[in-house]
């Protein structure tokens, strides 16, 4: 597993205003987006594309465009779906598939509530969106998931994450014979003991949509 923590002063600048508490519904909403798609450019760099020929104005000349089967975005209901709009900007022709899985408070353990993906996901790549990887059960789970259905490569795009959710990543897909690389814009300090990342942001879900 690879993970990647994005160095860029715009990244910081945008996720200190999310982390504030505050940070309105409506801005962090709007920051969310714009982070997710600084986010999606680097975590696009493995997108495959496939030679293609075209005729500029002055000549012919040889391009590439991306690759069939298109990549698969997959939010995770439901904080993940405030990052889709984000991602879609980038790549507007990809596919976009749902995977809802909520965390037990208690146990801290994922469990899938809803799909909506296709049966086979051989040689597909996935984006799954998901913001806060926290303690790494539901990613797990969501990767997890996805392989199991065939998908060949599989990057991960998070606002936030700790080093105890990617210790358990690496922990738990270890046998996987599938790339996949974590993309975020920081890497904090800890777990709280409820879960909760530290400094972190709060409850994205909340956050993003209000406490219901
Ligand atoms: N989920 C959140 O929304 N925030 C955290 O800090 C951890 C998990």
């Amino acid at each position: 597993m690879r993970t990647h923590v994005i160095d860029h002063p715009l990244v910081d600048h945008k996720l200190t205003t999310l982390r504030d508490e505050r940070t309105d519904s409506p801005t962090f909403r709007r920051l969310t987006d714009e982070l997710v798609t600084l986010l999606a450019y680097e975590a696009t760099r493995d997108v495959r594309v496939e030679a293609t020929s075209i005729t500029t104005p002055v000549s012919p000349t040889a391009g590439v465009k991306l690759a069939t089967p298109k990549p698969l975005v997959v939010p995770i209901l439901r904080a993940g779906l405030g990052m889709l709009d984000g991602m879609v900007r980038l790549l507007p022709t990809a596919e976009v598939g749902f995977l809802g899985m909520v965390r037990n408070e208690e146990t801290l353990e994922a469990s899938t509530y809803a799909e909506r993906l296709p049966d086979d996901l051989s040689g597909r790549q996935c984006y799954v969106l998901d913001p806060m990887l926290a303690t790494g059960g539901t990613l797990a789970a969501a990767i997890r998931f996805l392989t199991d259905r065939g998908a060949d490569h599989i990057t991960a795009i998070c606002l936030l994450a700790a080093p105890e959710g990617c210790a358990r990543l690496e922990q738990e897909l270890a046998d996987l014979d599938v790339p996949v690389t974590i993309v975020t814009a920081a890497m904090d300090e800890r777990l709280n003991d409820k879960g909760y990342i530290v400094p972190g942001l709060g409850d994205a879900g909340d956050r993003l949509y209000g406490v219901v």
